[in-house]
């Protein structure tokens, strides 16, 4: 974890010395990223190397950490109106001219809040992202808001985050903190936090580890609890806020932010199905997010604010679908890109996906994308996969859904009619999977894949033989996925629709009946699924809720969930269901 490349200078301010190291061209817009507890400024190593072509990018290690030097005595050295000193010293050496953009992580953060709230730094912070910390002003009032007028969920969310402070009452004890980071704490935290949090060991920088974390007890000591007891009553943000949730926090609850549009006006909120330490474990949806804000802020532009479902989750992640030219894939490309993904849209029929990406964009999403591919061709699906890592990159959320009907008794159905949907059901989810998650996987930076089965997956059949086979293996696929990727947080959902009124009525194939009758059987079932009436659109939102919440299996529409709870309570009664339903 090294910043390669960065020129190295000193600041000095109030007795202590800065070290600033700065990366990417100075005459471009200047980022500053803050670090946090009991990290150095490399922690932004990855995201700062991102962020680098575009960027003047500047970091440095807070007071006491890293290379820098502390003050003397600590006790009162590290108040937020010293640090507030310290941010604008380093503002003044290296954007002297032009407000900087502000990111700060944990610790970086809460000092951040001060700086974004306190005249003297008007001016001088074009925008303010800000990743797992909050404003300890808007913590006590948050507090306060809550011992003043408690109710069982209040008071429930005081304790949840009274539970995840625990570190905070140990670091304002004296002496203890010293003494377990010099001891066996320092020693191990680069295996803690690899192992509790997911945070890639290699180059973590330990040797001034132990005296970074004892002199960081300062920041706690000496600013939290008077803040927490007397929050300042005017803390507004003077420049726009990008709020970075982590959803897996250990520290922070997501509550805290419930009353944040109070204090910063114009707040962006984003979250992220991670951990405490994104800028080490996410650095690339970190910098993309610091990227698109920033960029926005200086075009004196507001941040764009897609309005569709967990649109705070989506925005600005690259998400493909396959069979996107209709039905439940075209309804879920759309509602991705209402939430601000960048989609692509997979089809066999090309203008099919043509059409739906076109119509993407006009509704607002300006990054949508068709690519035409046959899921059931691994050939086509690896030219397919290669295209897409190439011009966009590693996907978020892979969407495997294409999929084809086939109706008929297990006699009934042939050889080739097996193969052509298992080729497209089964084997199409297994290249979609092995293609675009390998790389997913390979990234080691999250991500989510489903697939789209059904709720013939669990609901046996007399009718439909094969084309149930073909989703229970992908509901078995997807199970045994998710075990194997949970490790790299990949979240994998299979989820399994009902009756929903597509096009997949008049397509399906009705085995071992002419040409008349299958014409017959289609518009007898298109009509049944036309009364039924379920929209595909309320599968799409089921499945980005499935992705959001990280579901296991959704199943989607009254009976498939019927089915399901039958499947799990009352197996016989759903077996002695299928040997007398109807002919379709
Ligand atoms: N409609 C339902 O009632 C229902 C119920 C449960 C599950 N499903 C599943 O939902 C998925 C979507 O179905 P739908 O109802 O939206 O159907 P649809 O026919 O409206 O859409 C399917 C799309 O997939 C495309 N496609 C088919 N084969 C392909 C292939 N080999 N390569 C690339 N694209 C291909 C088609 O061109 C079409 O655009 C399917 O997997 C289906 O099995 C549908």
């Amino acid at each position: 974890m090294t910043l390669k490349g960065a020129r190295e200078r000193w600041v000095r301010t109030g007795g202590v010395e800065l070290c600033v190291a700065e990366l990417g061209d100075p005459g471009r817009p200047t980022v500053v990223l803050v670090h946090g507890y009991p990290d150095s400024k490399e922690v932004w190593s990855e995201v700062a190397a991102r962020l680098a072509g575009r960027f003047h990018v500047v970091l440095y290690d807070v007071r006491g950490h890293g290379r820098s030097t502390a003050p003397r005595p600590l006790r009162g050295g590290f108040t937020l109106a010293k640090l507030t000193d310290d941010f604008l010293a380093v503002v003044d050496a290296v954007s002297p001219d032009r407000p900087v953009h502000l990111v700060g992580h944990d610790w970086g953060s809460v000092q951040s809040w001060e700086f974004v709230t306190v005249g003297r730094t008007e001016g001088r912070i074009a925008s303010f992202t800000s990743i797992s910390g909050p404003s300890l002003d808007h913590f006590g009032h948050w507090i306060n808001a809550r011992v003043k007028r408690p109710t069982p969920r209040r008071v429930g969310q005081l304790l949840g985050q009274g539970a995840k402070s625990w570190y905070v009452y140990l670091l304002h004890t004296p002496a203890l903190p010293e003494l377990a980071w010099r001891g066996p704490l320092g020693t191990y935290w680069p295996k803690i936090l690899e192992r509790a949090e997911r945070v890639p060991g290699g180059d973590y920088p330990t040797a001034s580890l132990p005296t970074d974390a004892a002199h960081g007890a300062w920041l706690y000591r000496d600013n939290v609890r008077a803040r927490l007891r007397r929050p300042r009553p005017d803390a507004y943000a003077h420049a726009p806020v990008q709020l970075i949730t982590p959803q897996e926090d250990a520290f922070l609850s997501e509550r805290l932010y419930d009353d944040l549009d109070r204090w910063a006006p114009r707040l962006t909120r984003r979250t992220l199905p991670a951990g405490h330490w994104v800028p080490r474990t996410r650095p690339d949806q970190v910098a993309a997010w610091i990227e698109q804000f920033a960029t926005s802020a200086e075009g004196g532009r507001p941040a764009p604010r897609p309005t569709g479902r967990h649109a705070d989750r989506f925005a600005g992640q690259l998400v493909l679908v396959t069979g996107a030219g209709s039905g439940i894939g075209r309804a879920t490309a759309f509602a991705f890109a209402e939430a601000g993904a960048r989609v692509i849209a997979v089809d066999r029929d090309a203008e099919a996906a043509a059409r739906t990406a076109e119509q993407s964009r006009l509704a607002g999403a300006p990054d949508a994308w068709a690519e035409p591919a046959d899921v059931s061709d691994e050939q086509a699906m690896e030219k397919l996969a290669e295209k897409v890592h190439d011009e966009h990159g590693v996907l978020d959320v892979l969407v495997n859904n294409a999929g084809i009907g086939l109706s008929g008794s297990f006699f009934a159905t042939t050889t080739d009619d097996w193969r052509k949907v298992l080729d497209v059901n089964l084997w199409g989810v297994i290249h979609g999977c092995r293609l675009f998650g390998a790389r997913m996987a390979e990234r080691d930076q999250g991500g989510h894949i489903v697939n789209v089965a059904s709720a013939a997956a669990y609901q046996p059949s007399r009718v439909l033989p094969a084309y149930s086979t073909s989703k229970a293996a992908v509901l078995m696929l997807s199970e045994c996925l998710r075990a194997e990727l949970a490790a790299q947080g990949i979240g994998v959902t299979a989820v399994c629709p009902g009756f929903v009124n597509t096009s997949i009525t008049s397509t399906a194939r009705f085995a071992g009946v002419d040409e008349e009758e299958q014409r017959r059987r289609q518009q007898r079932t298109a009509r049944l699924y036309g009364l039924r009436n379920y929209p595909p659109e309320k599968v799409a939102d089921a499945i980005l809720d499935a992705v959001a919440d990280n579901r296991a299996v959704a199943p989607v529409t009254p009976e498939a969930r019927g089915a399901r709870l039958l499947y799990r309570f009352a197996p016989g009664l759903l077996r002695r269901i299928a040997r007398v339903e109807p002919r379709l």
